[in-house]
């Protein structure tokens, strides 16, 4: 693995969640690795969890952290080769790249969609290039179109709550004011089609995934159906890919205490931030059969996971 961008990155899914749970065992035991490394991270956007949650891990294999807020504080970059930066863009990803690369020895990158343009989205421009111009390892602290670090932790609580063999596990979409990317859902859809579980997805019509992220996945309009003996619930709202960033606040979807009686007494999911009493009631989140907190606990362990992975091999 020379970047870790996407789920498919991960090249054997059960051997990777059974080192995440050794490393959450044993967070300290390779202490050393990471001596007179640096991890960079660099924000395009807001975060608390992969802030946090990726420097407890770089803490905890003893590198050295760099961090900047790059929208508010970095010059505005250009991505296309050949332009004439006569405009707004005062520095090429060209320089950017291969400058942070000098400073560092693993670059983390988090750049949103901006939901505007789909084409220009799915390209995944600043972290494509990033990848191509930098000369060490970057890692996805989520992109415009996907999450990994979070799937990977999801897929990790996933298989060290699960009591069947192969759990029902249902990705169900849910109300939002905001429009938010697809990038959790496309990355959990990602992870769940590589573990064995019987997963399915369920939204209202106009909030179809893009076909090349769900595959032969089955897809539910009717949320009761998808929600009948589930094991794993995971809310998450996501905007169109259609109609490309169009949001809806239907309350029907909010996940209630009633909607849970359907299922096999299921946990519940949410990568967080939550909107409370819009996406998730109080009563579901505050209850025993959420693991939200502990899904948060393990971003730790995914991150560790995979900045170790990059570090056994320089
Ligand atoms: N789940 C997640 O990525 O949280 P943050 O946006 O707070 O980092």
């Amino acid at each position: 693995m020379k970047h870790f961008f996407s789920v498919e990155d991960i090249d054997n899914s059960e051997q990777w969640i059974a080192e995440a749970m050794q490393l959450k065992k044993s967070p300290l035991a390779h202490k050393t690795l990471g001596t007179h490394k640096t991890l960079g991270m660099l924000f395009f956007n807001p975060s608390l969890r992969t802030r946090l949650s990726t420097q407890k891990a770089a803490l905890n294999l003893g590198m050295e952290i760099m961090i900047m807020n790059f929208s508010g504080e970095g010059w505005t970059l250009e991505f296309e080769d050949g332009i004439i930066m006569d405009q707004g863009s005062s520095e090429h990803i060209k320089e950017a790249a291969q400058v942070v690369s000098q400073y560092c020895d693993v670059l983390a990158i988090r750049s949103f969609a901006e939901l505007k343009d789909r084409e220009e989205d799915y390209k995944e421009k600043v972290l494509q290039g990033f990848m191509k111009y930098a000369t060490i390892p970057v890692i996805n602290m989520e992109s415009a179109t996907g999450h990994p670090l979070q799937a990977l932790t999801d897929a990790l609580t996933i298989v060290e709550h699960k009591t069947e063999t192969r759990p029902r596990v249902v990705l169900t979409w849910a109300p939002h004011p905001k429009a938010l990317p697809q990038a959790v859902a496309n990355s959990f859809v990602a992870m769940m089609q590589k573990l064995d579980v019987d997963f399915a997805v369920t939204h209202p019509k106009g909030f179809e995934l893009a076909n090349q992220i769900i595959k032969d996945t089955p897809v539910f309009y009717d949320q009761d159906k998808a929600l009948d003996q589930a094991d794993f619930v995971y809310v998450k709202n996501w905007s169109a890919y259609q109609d490309y960033g169009k949001t809806s606040l239907d309350f029907d979807w909010t996940l209630t205490k009633e909607k849970m009686k359907i299922t096999n007494e299921a946990f519940l999911m949410h990568c967080l931030p939550v909107r409370r009493n819009v996406v998730i009631a109080d009563a579901v989140l505050d209850s025993q059969q959420s693991l939200v907190i502990k899904q948060a606990l393990n971003r730790v362990y995914a991150a560790q996971l995979v900045l170790k992975k990059l570090l056994d091999k320089k």
